[in-house]
């Protein structure tokens, strides 16, 4: 370091700042999909998309809002929109944490976690800066969600309801009114806290992405 002014040697270096963004994205469990799953690599070529898109972006730049929902159609991106958003959040230097919703419920509900680790788990679910929950209350094979789903997913979302400074980002394959269904305290909250950052995609298989490439490749 130079210290000829002191201007140089009080200058935080940039090596400082890719170091704590690379713990960041370690630390989020995202890791293995954030180089793909960016903005950039996100194709808005339909109008469908192009709302998806915008909207993600405006939301990023929102200050005064902390919640983001997409629901619907899988295959459609949705786990690569509400990533490119954590990353840009991570970016700005906020902690974040990703759940995959059927694995991570699997374990709180397993019994398999040792001495305060259900503590912890769900306290860090209930209090990260941002939580991202990806395909909230998808369960094997499609069943309904348990009682004790249904109460986990309070317990987390409610924490974060009521400290609004926590952002949360959902998707899931259900759209809102599904979410109701299941559960109309949990359904309710979300709706009031998403605002207009909320996105429905109508369930159809031209929208599945995943078929698309796949389609493509044979052609
Ligand atoms: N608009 C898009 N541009 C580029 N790739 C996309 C787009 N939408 C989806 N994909 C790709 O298609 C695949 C499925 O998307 P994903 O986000 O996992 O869908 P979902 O979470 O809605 O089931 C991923 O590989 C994703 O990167
Ligand atoms: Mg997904």
């Amino acid at each position: 370091m130079i210290l000829d002014d002191g201007y140089t040697a009080l200058k935080k270096c940039d090596c400082l700042e890719t170091r704590k963004s690379k713990k960041l994205i370690e630390k989020s469990g995202l890791k293995n999909l954030i180089q793909e799953y960016t903005f950039e690599k996100f194709i808005a070529q339909e109008t469908w998309q192009r709302v998806i898109k915008e909207k993600a972006l405006a939301f990023v730049q929102d200050t005064d809002s902390h919640w983001f929902f997409i629901g619907g159609q899988v295959g459609a991106g949705k786990t690569h929109i509400c990533t490119a958003i954590v990353n840009e959040l991570m970016k700005q230097g906020e902690e974040a944490l990703y759940m995959l919703w059927r694995d991570e419920i699997m374990k709180l509900k397993a019994n398999v976690m040792e001495g305060n680790e259900y503590f912890q788990a769900m306290e860090a679910f209930k209090t990260k800066p941002v939580l991202y929950i990806d395909d909230l209350f998808k369960s094997e094979r499609g069943k309904h969600p348990t009682t004790s789903d249904i109460n986990i997913a309070f317990e987390i979302l409610n924490a974060r309801y009521n400290n609004p400074e926590l952002t949360t980002i959902l998707s899931s394959e259900k759209i809102l009114k599904e979410i109701l269904g299941i559960d109309e305290a949990i359904g309710s909250r979300i709706f009031q806290r998403v605002g207009s950052y909320m996105l429905e995609l109508n369930k159809n298989p031209k929208m599945n992405m995943r078929l698309r490439e796949r389609k493509q490749q044979y052609e």
